[in-house]
């Protein structure tokens, strides 16, 4: 609706000399459709025009009419109500889906613009737990989203595969480990060996000195620790990876914190020319203690770069060698303290992009309500996760179309969908739960339910062509149902959609929109025949195919799979 929008505030701006912007950011959506498809409240303009809002309201509707470019114009109160000529932009969204769905949702407001986003970046030799899972999804729908802004997009994985706890591995292994243990499932058993380590440590305070020699061997590059050290990233890639394929996950790069060991000295002697180096306690710290955070660490008092010493080498390489102007992080909000320092830091060191960098949190991931902790032992292995969703999805296919072709591809299909959805459907910041039974409800607001309705779309269209129809890119509109003009109605806000997703960098406005636009669809599979109608067969059809295309690509967006038949 953009498109009306602009022209609304277009002519009003003429009439009343107030900037076009000023206006078309106040039309709105009007929450009971009876009063119009869209409203101009006038209460703003009162001040500067120096008149009642009704009486602006009044002159406006007679500009409005008019032009004769709507169906109805009413002044309410202070408020402008607009009806759209529905056959006209009926036609303008159902040509525009079935040439290219991308073009209803985008005008590529991000051309020329480079994004370095950081998303999933787990631990290795650790478990890729469901809280992982949120980074991932969340991270990879906004590289879809931003690509479909025309955004240059660079997607990359910061594994953890430096520090400390490598040491600890490493002992633990060299102790208890057996090789063809760890072989068959190399995660789970190097995290027990992690564990068993804490454990055997609190008796046993001197494996923490052994770990820290073993770590001080890593850094100097001895063959044993290195050798182990890469056997554990291998193992555990090779788990993540196949992780990443089944949930259609991909980076441009995997750099993990090892990749920077050698970028650090760079920003140390930076900072320590540009005299932002202080001491404290031994370490080297930035002070922040005029932005009200605690000072960020630069070197520690045994001389070892951290954490954050990382991220500050890794942005300036993101910036440097990808040419990104925007750095998005897709990290829990356990961690905005550090990317606050981080960015505060990078300002400091006057990198003018330092102002684009964004630190995109989430919310809580629960498991049947129940808060997961990789400390307390609580850990679900998102591999168990999606495996059940799968099988569950298999048994429900089978007990609803046991005939159905491609069985397993659609039940992977459908399970990893609920998975992803369940994760995106909430605003970001929201908790999520987890249940099986809720993830998987066919008519709940769910990836099966969005799937669902688009191979009902794709089955309309199918059964279509058996009776020799196709729906044409051509067709005359005779009169719009109201079912038909609340799904147009819909599907006209897919570009507003995706702006406002892009700019909170935030999926769930997608899927609210992908499950808007489901319940419009069904409602009118409902209330209008489609290939018995007679004069609105055509229309119909065309409008069952562009919601076939946009259903699919706003799963697309989402990171899911649309299949064709379920
Ligand atoms: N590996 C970290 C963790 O699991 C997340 C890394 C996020 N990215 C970053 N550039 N710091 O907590």
């Amino acid at each position: 609706m953009l498109q009306q929008k602009t022209a609304i505030a277009k002519f009003v701006s003429d009439a009343l000399s107030l900037p076009e912007a000023d206006v078309s950011t106040m039309i709105e959506y009007p929450p009971n459709p009876e009063l119009g498809d869209l409203a101009l409240p006038c209460f703003r303009f009162a001040k500067t025009l120096r008149r009642s809002p009704q009486d602006i309201a009044k002159d406006v509707a007679g500009v409005l009419s008019a032009t004769g470019q709507f169906a109805s114009v009413e002044a309410v109160g202070g408020y402008v109500n607009v009806k759209l000529q529905r056959e006209l932009v009926f036609k303008d969204v159902v040509r525009t889906l079935q040439e290219d769905p991308e073009k209803l949702f985008s005008r590529k407001r991000g051309v020329g613009r480079t994004a370095a986003i950081d998303y999933s970046s787990p631990n290795i030799a650790k478990p890729f737990s469901v809280g992982h899972l949120r980074s991932t999804v969340i991270g990879q729908a906004i590289v879809h989203m931003l690509k479909a802004d025309g955004w240059k997009v660079v997607g990359i994985n910061h594994l953890g595969d430096w520090g400390t706890q490598f040491g600890k591995t490493i002992v633990a292994y060299l102790k208890w480990g057996d090789e063809e243990v760890v072989r068959q499932n190399p995660v789970r058993e190097l995290f027990k060996l992690y564990v068993k380590f804490h454990e055997e440590a609190q008796a046993n305070p001197e494996l923490e000195e052994e770990a820290r020699e073993w770590f001080k061997k890593l850094e100097d590059g001895d063959p044993e620790a290195t050798r182990l050290w890469q056997w554990f990233i291998s193992e555990s890639l090779k788990v993540f990876r196949s992780m990443y394929d089944r949930l259609g996950v991909t980076f441009d790069h995997y750099l993990g914190e090892s990749f920077y060991n050698d970028k650090m000295q760079a920003v140390v002697d930076e900072l320590r020319d540009k005299n932002l180096l202080v001491e404290s306690e031994g370490a080297e710290v930035v002070d922040l203690s005029a932005w009200n955070m605690p000072p960020c660490i630069i070197v520690k008092s045994d001389g070892a770069t951290i954490y954050a010493t990382r991220d500050l080498a890794a942005a300036n390489y993101r910036h440097d060698e990808f040419g990104a102007d925007t750095l998005i992080y897709v990290v829990g909000a356990e961690q905005t303290l550090h990317f606050s320092q981080v960015f505060k830091v990078l300002e400091l060191m006057e990198r003018p992009w330092a102002k684009n960098c964004k630190h995109v949190a989430f919310g809580m991931m629960k498991y049947n309500g129940e808060r997961m902790s990789t400390r307390r032992g609580k850990v679900v292995y998102l591999e168990d996760v999606l495996e059940k969703a799968v099988d569950e999805a298999r048994k429900i296919i089978e007990e609803k179309n046991p005939n159905l072709a491609d069985k397993d591809a659609v039940a992977e299909a459908v399970g990893i969908g609920a998975v992803i959805f369940n994760d995106l459907k909430s605003y970001r910041m929201h908790d999520v739960d987890f249940r099986f039974e809720d993830v998987l409800n066919f008519d709940g607001e769910t990836g099966p339910y969005a799937q669902y309705t688009h191979a009902r779309a794709c089955s309309v269209l199918r059964k279509a062509e058996e009776s020799g129809f196709q729906p044409a890119d051509d067709f005359q509109v005779m009169g719009v149902h109201d079912s038909e003009w609340r799904l147009i109605y819909q599907l006209g806000q897919a570009q507003e959609v995706l702006e406002r997703a892009v700019d909170d960098l935030d999926p769930s406005l997608i899927a609210r929109f992908v499950l808007d636009v489901c319940h419009a669809f069904n409602r009118f599979y409902h209330d209008c025949p489609i290939l018995s109608a007679e004069a609105e067969r055509a229309q119909r059809l065309a409008l069952t195919n562009a919601t076939r295309k946009a259903l699919a690509y706003g799963l697309h967006l989402l990171g899911l799979k649309a299949p064709t038949a379920m």
